[in-house]
């Protein structure tokens, strides 16, 4: 093979690279443009190598020049390519950073209403000396029913009321507790009197979903046992509640009521923007409760009450569906400041 023919195919070979390189937008086609040019078996570099052989001995340096040189260009063009590649598929951080874009304001998480409003719960009752408890969710009957005076009969306990738990065949039955009154019962089998509680958690029902129900609600347990302590007091303690909660001076009415756990038992109503809103049930102690805890109710008398959270709080931010507290949407939940 002469020269010229030698660096004719040398020029082409250069000049296909080029166009192949080019167009690599990938990993697989740059290692496709590898393998077609730079194979080591069958690549064209080795090919036009091998035409070497054929150049006249007098020719051959200036032939290896030109091998030499496509060799070199070759070898730069996969650099180039693969240079390009990784910083195409590199993290966006690592992209130039626009200093004339306008900026944007940072998204700011808040907490959701119901956090703030347990949160403001506590505070307003810290103040009046009652002592934050926390209680299981996974209740036995003891806690949920009987020490409540809850017999096995009664209609509360139907299963078709409540979420109870599989547990194994001969094992004490387990439920998602209903109410919060059983945090009553943990705190006074474990302390002795004078005590001043509450407790502020998720309670369970199998209620169908409406503007004012909701399978899993909030609910604030207070609990007073002193000497001496008289309905005068639970209805004083819940108006400085209401009044500090909902602001101006809150209206507190009872309406007779029954619960097995306290008597006399009371439903809790409260005066707002001229209407009376039911919030939930409270009462006296009832002295078998105190008996049943190892209480003298000779020696002390205590008042319980029972509030929705979710209520409270609708009633606090004129939230009409109670669901809205549950779907997420940020558009609603960015409403709470
Ligand atoms: N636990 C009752 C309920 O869920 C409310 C309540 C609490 C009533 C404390 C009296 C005393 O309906």
């Amino acid at each position: 093979m002469d020269l010229e023919s030698f660096v004719l195919e040398v020029s082409r070979l250069r000049e296909e690279a080029e166009n192949a390189f080019r167009d690599v937008r990938d990993a697989a086609s740059l290692e496709e443009a590898r393998v077609t040019f730079a194979g080591a078996k069958s690549g064209k570099l080795k090919s036009i190598q091998k035409l070497l052989g054929g150049v006249s001995p007098s020719d051959r340096p200036e032939a290896g020049r030109a091998f030499n040189e496509v060799k070199q260009a070759i070898t730069a063009l996969l650099e180039d390519a693969h240079d390009r590649l990784a910083e195409a598929t590199a993290s966006p951080a690592a992209a130039p950073l626009d200093v004339t874009l306008p900026g944007r304001p940072v998204r700011l998480g808040r907490l959701h209403p119901i956090t703030r409003t347990i949160r403001e719960v506590q505070g307003i009752m810290a103040r009046l000396g009652f002592e934050c408890v926390d209680g299981p969710e996974v209740e036995d009957q003891w806690h949920n029913f009987e020490a409540l005076a809850i017999p096995p009969e009664h209609p509360a306990r139907d299963p078709l009321d409540n979420f109870y738990l599989n547990v194994a065949q001969g094992q004490d039955p387990l439920l998602l507790r209903s109410q919060t009154s059983t945090v009553q019962i943990r705190v006074m089998e474990a302390r002795k009197p004078p005590l001043r509680i509450v407790s502020l958690g998720r309670v369970y029902r199998p209620d169908t979903a409406d503007a004012t129900h909701y399978p899993m609600f909030h609910q604030v347990e207070g609990l007073l046992v002193e000497k001496g302590t008289t309905m005068a007091h639970l209805k004083s303690v819940l108006r400085l509640f209401a009044s500090s909660f909902l602001g101006g001076d809150v209206h507190v009415r009872f309406r007779p009521s029954f619960f097995p756990f306290t008597e006399p038992s009371v439903e809790v109503d409260m005066e707002w923007g001229g209407r009376w809103v039911e919030m939930g049930g409270a009462g006296m102690v009832d002295p078998a409760v105190l008996a049943a805890v190892g209480y003298d109710p000779d020696q002390v008398s205590g008042f319980a009450f029972g509030l929705g959270v979710e209520r409270i709080a609708a009633r606090r931010y004129g939230v009409a569906d109670i669901r809205d507290f549950y779907r997420n949407d940020v558009r609603f939940l960015e409403q709470f400041g």
